[in-house]
């Protein structure tokens, strides 16, 4: 199968991220979100991820104008074009959000469709139950997803070796480095990653170093790019409660319970980077 026509559900830091790489790989993409401002504020960030890219050199602005020419924003599902080969999924982490997605989706895109979650832990397997499960596959990208090699390609359990094979060669032909993982909650990359910055955020609760300090350590001591807390805001605090969640629940060991901290600034709105403020103060 080959596929020309690529729609992105959500608009948000990982959607804008993942049309513009596939805009940038002359695919026809349509961004789909619920308010033209999600659409535009999208737009805004990858031309900016754009311009930083010709200021180092990696692309022309030639490049920049046809790649933004390759995407079209649209707010009503039913604008995504019939023959659309991939629908890549990236809105909330809430299974109910994503399940009404596909079942509107299933009746608007051909048989032939693909639909990928960009789900960052929430089980592939039950993700497809309702709709196309062996069309339907996990294609995990990691933010800034123009600079970061990884896609997690996530079976689910009756996704079908044609749809594997057509995701891993697609992720090739992204520049991207794909790497099988098994449908377990937080899949390897948030299995691994999530419970490091829980775990800074409890010795941020214990009071065991600053944020700041924290921060140091795992830069200086680890040669991490960016500190588990400058990370958790990049992040955002609330996708990092919502994967703690998943891992809680889905193999119901207290090790995975989120720290009371974590929850607190949810509550109260402190989400890192999107709101301005998280562990640290943004412009
Ligand atoms: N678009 C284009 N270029 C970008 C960019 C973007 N979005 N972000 C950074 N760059 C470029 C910058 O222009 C800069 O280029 P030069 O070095 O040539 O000037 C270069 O990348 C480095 O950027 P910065 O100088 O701003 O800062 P940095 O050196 O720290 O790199 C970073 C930024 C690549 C984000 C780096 O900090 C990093 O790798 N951080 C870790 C990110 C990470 O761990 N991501 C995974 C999170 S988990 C996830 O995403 C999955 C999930 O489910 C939550």
């Amino acid at each position: 199968m080959v596929i020309k026509n690529v729609a992105v559900i959500g608009a948000g830091t990982m959607g804008s991220g993942i049309a513009q790489v596939f805009a940038a790989n002359n695919f026809n993409v349509t961004l789909v979100d619920t308010e033209q401002t999600y659409l535009d504020k999208g737009i805004k960030t990858i031309s900016s991820s754009l311009d930083r890219l010709i200021k180092k050199n990696s692309i022309t602005a030639d490049q920049k104008d046809t790649t933004l020419k390759n995407i079209f924003t649209a707010t009503q599902l039913d604008s995504i074009p019939h023959d659309t080969g991939l629908v890549a999924e990236a809105i909330i982490e809430s299974k109910s959000a994503k399940l009404s997605i596909y079942n509107k989706l299933n009746d608007i895109v051909n048989q032939d469709c693909i639909f990928a979650s960009n789900t960052s832990s929430i089980s592939i397997t039950e993700l497809a139950a309702t709709t196309r499960p062996d069309r339907f596959i996990g294609m995990h990208f990691m933010n800034p997803v123009p600079m970061m090699q990884l896609v997690e390609i996530i079976r689910g359990y009756a996704t079908s070796d044609a749809t594997f094979d057509i995701i891993k060669q697609l992720s090739i032909s992204l520049g991207k480095t794909p790497v099988e993982v098994f449908d377990y909650p937080g899949f390897v990359a948030n299995r691994i990653l999530m419970p490091m910055i829980n775990e800074a955020i409890f010795a941020l609760f214990e009071g065991v170093a600053s944020a700041q300090d924290i921060d140091t350590v795992m830069k200086l001591g680890m040669n991490h790019p960016m500190g588990p807390l400058t990370l958790a805001d990049f992040i955002g605090l609330d996708v990092c409660l919502a994967i703690m969640e998943v891992l809680y629940d889905g193999f119901n060991d207290s090790k995975y319970r989120p720290c009371p901290l974590l929850k607190k600034m949810v509550a109260a709105g402190k989400l890192g980077r999107k709101s301005k403020e998280g562990f640290f103060k943004y412009d």
